[in-house]
């Protein structure tokens, strides 16, 4: 395989953040802020990221506002050539901010949404006010000319408003709009039971979206998506390991994946240490699981093993405590109907959330369909 450049770099500026939603992506385990890279290391690190063939950067988090840095990590950024792209709850931006942060060079903001019902949101998000702060973050944006995406993680407890983000997504003035169903791994593992969308709901939702897309076309893109447990194949999560992806966390650990911390044994170098060149040509966390020659079956003599590379690796690590096996979302794996036994299983259950908090160790360990 002729390895390609990546596409992106997600910088991971820091684990801190004011929300504490419930289906979280970060770590269980966070950086603490004093291990986070500087604003001349990130600098660093995007001239090499530029070198190697990236073109674009999505400053990320937590919540990366919360770098009183921002707007010259933004403009190192763009001076290494790289399109910008913030992706923010919004709660923490005010009319002066946005304007350095456009005046730095920002070319788009990716804002988060956790509901439209404003009691709702601030119940996922776990902050009061975060919700007006988030649409007065909007029209900050896109007063400052800036193009909007909205971001809204779908689960049981918002699903039925889906029509209602639609016209939220038209009322801010975003040109996309992602409805993503909740990914299960990191927090979204532990709160499962109380995220889990039944079919049915699933099904409703999709329909609302499918008649959106049409009318609104020209208007608004709707990228969906589906829920991972219910879909018949997975999808080729982050394009393929270790081949359009690079992610850096706040420490300046490199990683194929932003989850890939969850699957032992795997060895992360740091961009303080090597060239990010390096580290994706050689990293052998990104050797892992690259290509399809470590693949078991079924996916190794699928015909679509280069198509969704076995789905996520995460997930498969998370439920099968193995990294190498299909994913269990995937149809044709022996486990996909245990599966969805625990989905239909979770979707009943309790909607208390346990929120996000720095901790030393992790609240659960994740196997339910490993060999007993
Ligand atoms: Fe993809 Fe593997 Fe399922 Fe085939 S068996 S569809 S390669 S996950
Ligand atoms: Fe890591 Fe899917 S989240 S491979």
């Amino acid at each position: 395989m002729t390895l390609q450049p990546p596409i992106g770099l997600l910088a991971e500026l820091t684990h801190r953040c004011p929300l504490r939603c419930p289906y979280c992506s970060n770590p269980l385990e966070l950086t603490r802020a004093e291990r986070e890279l500087d604003t001349a290391s990130w600098g660093r690190v995007f001239r090499e990221a530029a070198e190697l063939g990236i073109l674009q950067v999505h400053l990320s988090g937590g919540e990366p506002t919360l770098r009183p840095d921002l707007e010259e990590i933004v403009a190192r950024a763009r001076a290494a050539g790289l399109y910008v792209n913030l992706i923010t709850a919004g709660v923490l931006l005010n009319v002066e901010r946005v304007a350095r942060l456009k005046e730095a060079g920002l070319d788009h903001v990716q804002l988060s949404l956790q509901d439209v019902d404003p009691a709702s949101a601030e119940r996922i998000g776990g902050m009061k006010g975060a919700h007006a702060k988030k649409l007065d973050a909007a029209r900050l944006i896109r007063e400052v000319g800036l193009p909007i995406t909205l971001n809204a993680v779908m689960h049981r407890q918002n699903l039925d408003r889906v029509a209602e983000v639609v016209e939220t997504a038209l009322a801010i003035g975003a040109h996309r709009l992602e409805i993503a169903h909740t990914q299960y791994y990191g927090w979204a593992l532990v709160n499962r039971r109380a995220l889990m969308p039944p079919r049915e709901q699933v099904a409703r939702a999709r329909a609302v979206v499918d008649e959106a897309r049409p009318r609104l076309k020209g208007r608004l893109v709707i990228d969906y998506v589906a829920p991972d447990y219910y879909a018949r194949y997975p999808k080729p999560c982050v394009g393929g390991w270790g081949r359009s992806v690079i992610t850096v966390g706040p420490d300046g650990k490199a990683m194929p994946c932003h989850a890939a911390h969850t699957i032992p044994g795997l060895v992360f170098d740091n961009v303080a240490e090597r060239p990010l060149a390096w580290i994706w040509r050689n990293g052998p966390a990104f050797e892992a699981f690259r290509g399809t020659d470590w693949m078991q079956e079924p996916c190794r003599s699928c015909e679509r093993r280069e198509i969704d590379f076995g789905g996520c690796r995460c997930q498969a690590m998370a439920l099968t405590s193995d990294p190498t096996a299909t994913d269990p979302a995937c149809s044709l794996s022996p486990l996909h109907d245990r599966l969805l036994a625990l989905a239909d299983a979770d979707s009943l259950g309790d909607p208390d959330f346990t929120y996000r908090r720095f901790m030393t160790r992790p609240p659960v360990a994740s196997d339910e369909l490993s060999p007993s």
